[in-house]
């Protein structure tokens, strides 16, 4: 990858010159202004395109890729492309997406301005990217600002497309919230598991254990006296997390679990198929996530779910309102839904007098790699905005209070080890930002001279983490 961030900024700012030449499509519709440059692997301009360029609502990809560039796909292979939005990654047929044509023109790398707000679109061009391969950057803050201010009529006019469809939905058959209140939860913010991400892997694993006695009594609290329970675990992940905590209990007849990632599952499905667990891949941000679930429970012969658990999935999600509103419909009327998130507003650490600790949190909490860090303080409001009752907030914070040396350091290795590996992403993404390398360069120096570590197990030093755990009833 070039770290050329000084070049990577001039095509980034050519392709938003691209993008303002483009003319309205027509008078009916407000379509964005977009723009693309395309480089070979050594920096060289190959060519720019804009939409509409050569004929009216052609995609500035397909513009540059097959129209212009069309006999140089052999410089374009291993070569950078400049978006300033994310390639669409469905088109009518015979039409390809942008997102497959990018794969197949063999680019290494690309950097991208916005983020395409069409719900069918929204992330998924350059999830496409990425699992092909591609290197995905972002542009620099400043400049998705301006190419924002630039295509504001088209990102007011998806707005009101996605209110007019909500409203024509068919009705719930409970009373819910309008679109407004599933906006004010809007975060910019989606991780998806890979199995073959190992620190992940990694982080789940020391973190699963850590939280379990902190949990491990509201679970039993919420099964106590009961028989044939059915549990639908949301992000389940390779289901070991729920099988640790509700898999032996006699109360508990089925669980159920729903993942992104195919190889987890097919993992969950060969460690726990044959007893309690299944485990089937599915998109919670599908629009039809709840057909989905329907037939899962036909499937499974369940009529409704007794525990619906979230445990650390709400803060990858995009909208946790219209999630949420859509399990209420699944929970038996004595059920009860279990969340477990994160709010890194309540971390602290005390004595900090160099104040490194809480330097650490600052650096934390612009982290846009681990999901949104202030999901936990949402969810009371957004619980009651989508009808739940009897919400209950059971525990808030994690601490290191009366914690072995053993725990304690696993405390710390869930938060500290893996703020370097994050700041790198950081890094690749915003290879301009000063700040970020100047936070890296801090961290990388301080984490590895092992001084945090010996603060933290120093007698009297309490560290709390942000954890919380709300039960509610529909
Ligand atoms: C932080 S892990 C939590 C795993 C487990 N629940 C636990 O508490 O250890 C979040 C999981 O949710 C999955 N996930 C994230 N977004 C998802 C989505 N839109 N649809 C389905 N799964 C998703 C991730 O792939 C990952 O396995």
């Amino acid at each position: 990858m070039s770290h050329n961030t000084k070049r990577d900024r001039e095509f980034a700012c050519m392709a938003i010159v691209q993008a303002q030449l483009c003319a309205p499509d027509s008078k009916k519709k407000v379509c964005p202004k977009v723009g693309a440059v395309a480089t070979t692997k050594d920096g060289k301009l190959l060519g720019s395109a804009y939409r509409g360029q050569i004929k009216k609502g052609e995609h500035a990809e397909y513009t540059l890729l097959e129209r212009i560039l069309k006999n140089q796909k052999h410089d374009l292979a291993g070569g950078t492309l400049y978006i300033t939005l994310e390639p669409c990654t469905s088109r009518n047929c015979p039409k390809i997406p942008c997102a497959e044509r990018i794969v197949k023109a063999r680019i290494a790398r690309v950097v991208y301005g916005m983020i395409d707000p069409n719900p069918k679109i929204c992330g998924k061009g350059i999830r496409y990217l990425e699992e092909h391969g591609i290197i995905a950057d972002r542009f620099p803050r400043n400049l998705i600002d301006q190419l924002e201010a630039m295509n504001a009529p088209f990102l007011q006019s998806v707005t009101q497309d996605k209110r007019a469809s909500l409203s024509s939905e068919k009705a719930a058959p409970r009373p819910v919230s309008n679109e407004r209140d599933s906006n004010k939860y809007y975060r910019d913010s989606n991780k998806y598991y890979k199995d073959k991400d190992t620190n992940e892997k990694k982080r789940l694993n020391i973190q699963s254990q850590l939280v379990k006695d902190f949990e491990q009594p509201v679970y039993d609290s919420i099964i106590y006296g009961k028989s044939n329970l059915n549990v639908l675990d949301i992000g389940c992940n390779n289901g070991r997390h729920i099988m640790a905590r509700l898999g032996d209990k006699q109360e508990v007849q089925k669980i159920i679990g729903l993942e992104y990632d195919q190889k987890t599952v097919n993992l969950a499905n060969k460690e726990f198929g044959a007893g309690k667990g299944k485990f089937y891949q599915c998109d919670l941000e599908n629009d039809n996530l709840a057909n989905f679930i329907e037939s899962v429970m036909k499937k499974n012969k369940i009529q409704s779910f007794d525990i619906i658990n979230l445990s650390m999935i709400l803060l990858h999600l995009k909208n946790p309102y219209t999630i949420m509103r859509t399990l209420r419909k699944f929970l038996s009327f004595d059920g009860l839904l279990y969340i477990k998130d994160i709010d890194d507003g309540l971390n602290y650490a005390y004595p900090d007098s160099t104040k490194d600790f809480e330097r650490i949190y600052q650096i934390c909490e612009n982290n846009e790699t681990s999901g949104c860090r202030k999901s936990g303080r949402q969810i009371y409001s957004c619980l009651r905005k989508c009808g739940f009752k009897n919400i209950k907030l059971e525990r808030s914070g994690l601490n290191s209070i009366g914690m072995n040396r053993d725990q304690k350091q696993a405390l710390f290795d869930t938060y500290f080890s893996f703020i370097m590996e994050d700041l790198k992403i950081m890094r690749r993404r915003h290879p301009s930002d000063e700040k970020i390398k100047e936070d890296y360069k801090w961290y990388s120096a301080i984490y590895n001279s092992k001084n945090l570590e010996e603060r933290f197990h120093e007698d009297g030093f309490i560290f709390s983490l942000g954890f919380m755990i709300f039960t509610a009833s529909e």
